[in-house]
């Protein structure tokens, strides 16, 4: 409806609707508005067309500045994670948690979880033999996946153990009622692979599983050998490689793996989450016939949705994915041995530096990952007050699991650290360890006073 015009130039009974200054005001409005609308149709992408990537890095760059920025601000102060994982992730990794908004049951999702698949799978060392999956949970959900799918019934699971995530895949395994041959070591000691043969040779074996790097101790279990062992026996390989993947040397192919499991948190560097299984193809022939087990964890489910629909069977942590696109990305950029060996020499300065404040290693067996190192904790110091006061000086550091709890102390060199990071931990450390020998030195004096 036409408004009716009041006169602008005043006079009269001096009465104005709209005056001079205002039109002039909502003209450059118009103008304004009507700019933006141009610039924005201009600029902006068509339906369903990809922004130009030399635009998007560039303002992948200023965004980063503002992640940056932006976490200044949080309520959760910054510490330098030196725990196993979740780790410390990049900017860019956060930066990718924030998308617009997409349905897992679009292209562009299937695009997405195509990117992740062919970038874990050159991580793994895959040759073409082997597909990868994403299963939104922990690790954890990623074996329970692998074990409660691959074992058909009546047959029987050689789990090798030397630690806490090797026994806890032969819980998993009891838990669906699979019968366990367990080949089991003590926490502190390498595994023997004379003891798993003996064990492969029984014909009611389907399968062997064990954990590639045992977190709960730092140590690494030959895979190559267990891998040729398997092959020879014709069993089923199946690795957890949770703590390894990205950060130790691991191969699909060279390693003759069947499954294998990981997980985005660790030495991936992208957030926590998402579970990762790679499967060899000559798994689903010999697994056709297992009735599952979970019905969320159904390998075989999984596999239909890849193949059929280049997507996940149910609604996935779809940003969760970008995170770790971006973070595989940021893995290939660098190069997979030239990560490696950066974590090598990050946890060689650890062991030394702890070495020289005389912190006493808890196990030198030469199969030490480089990944995670483990310690005694000193005399003169109680784990959690070591914890705190590392905590409040910005550093988390890890306590050891189940009967090593207080005794043994775990730093992780996982994600996206420097070097400059560890050496202000091994200095900080190092106050701690000397204000706790001050103040045992001061007690004991007290002491002597009192008697
Ligand atoms: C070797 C290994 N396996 C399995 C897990 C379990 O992973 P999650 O805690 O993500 O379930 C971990 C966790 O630290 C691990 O180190």
């Amino acid at each position: 409806m036409a408004r009716k015009r009041n006169s602008s130039k005043g006079g009269g009974n001096g009465k104005v609707d709209i005056t001079l200054f205002e039109k002039r005001i909502r003209r450059g409005l118009q103008q304004g508005r009507d700019l933006l609308a141009e610039i924005v149709t201009r600029t902006a992408p068509k339906p369903g067309a990809r922004i130009d990537a030399r635009v998007a890095d560039a303002t992948e760059i200023r965004t980063n500045g503002y992640i940056e920025k932006l976490l200044e601000h949080k309520e959760y102060p910054k510490y330098v994670l030196l725990n196993p994982g979740p780790v410390q992730t990049t900017a860019q990794v956060k930066n990718a948690l924030v998308q617009h908004d997409i349905c897992h049951r679009d292209s562009d999702f299937s695009d997405i979880l195509r990117s992740v698949e062919e970038k874990l799978l050159n991580v793994m060392g895959a040759e073409g033999n082997h597909r990868a999956f994403v299963i939104t949970g922990s690790g954890t959900s990623g074996m329970e996946c692998a074990i409660s799918s691959a074992i058909p019934e009546g047959k029987k699971l050689v789990v090798v153990s030397n630690g806490a995530f090797g026994d806890r895949i032969g819980e998993i395994a009891e838990l669906h009622r699979i019968p366990v041959v367990d080949v089991r070591f003590s926490w502190a000691h390498p595994v023997r692979v004379a003891e798993v043969e003996r064990a492969l040779a029984d014909p009611d074996v389907f399968a062997v599983a064990m954990v590639h790097h045992e977190t709960s101790i730092g140590l690494l279990n030959p895979i190559r050998d267990l891998g040729r062992l398997a092959a020879k026996y014709d069993k089923l390989f199946i690795v957890d490689c949770v703590s390894s993947l990205g950060g130790e040397r691991f191969s699909l192919e060279l390693d003759q793996i069947d499954i294998a499991v990981s997980s985005a948190n660790k030495c991936l560097h992208a957030v926590s989450g998402l579970a990762v299984v790679a499967v060899h193809q000559r798994v689903w022939d010999r697994i056709r016939d297992v009735r599952p087990r979970v019905y969320y964890l159904d390998l075989k489910r999984y596999m239909r949705y890849a193949v059929d629909l280049e997507q996940t069977p149910f609604t996935p942590a779809v940003n969760t994915l970008f995170a770790l696109d971006r973070a595989l990305g940021e893995l290939l950029a660098e190069g997979v041995e030239e990560r490696i060996k950066r974590y090598e020499s990050l946890n060689a300065l650890i062991r030394r530096g702890l070495a020289g404040l005389g912190v006493e290693p808890f196990t030198e067996t030469g199969c030490e990952s480089h990944t995670i190192s483990s310690f005694f904790t000193p005399e003169s110091i109680a784990f959690d007050d070591l914890y705190r006061e590392l905590k409040n000086r910005g550093f988390i550091i890890y306590n050891a699991k189940e009967h090593l709890k207080d005794r043994v102390f775990q730093v992780a060199n996982m994600g996206a650290l420097t070097r400059g990071m560890i050496y202000d931990f091994l200095f900080h450390f190092e106050q701690v360890l000397k204000q706790h020998q001050r103040s045992v030195a001061k007690q004991s004096r007290a002491h002597l006073a009192v008697i």
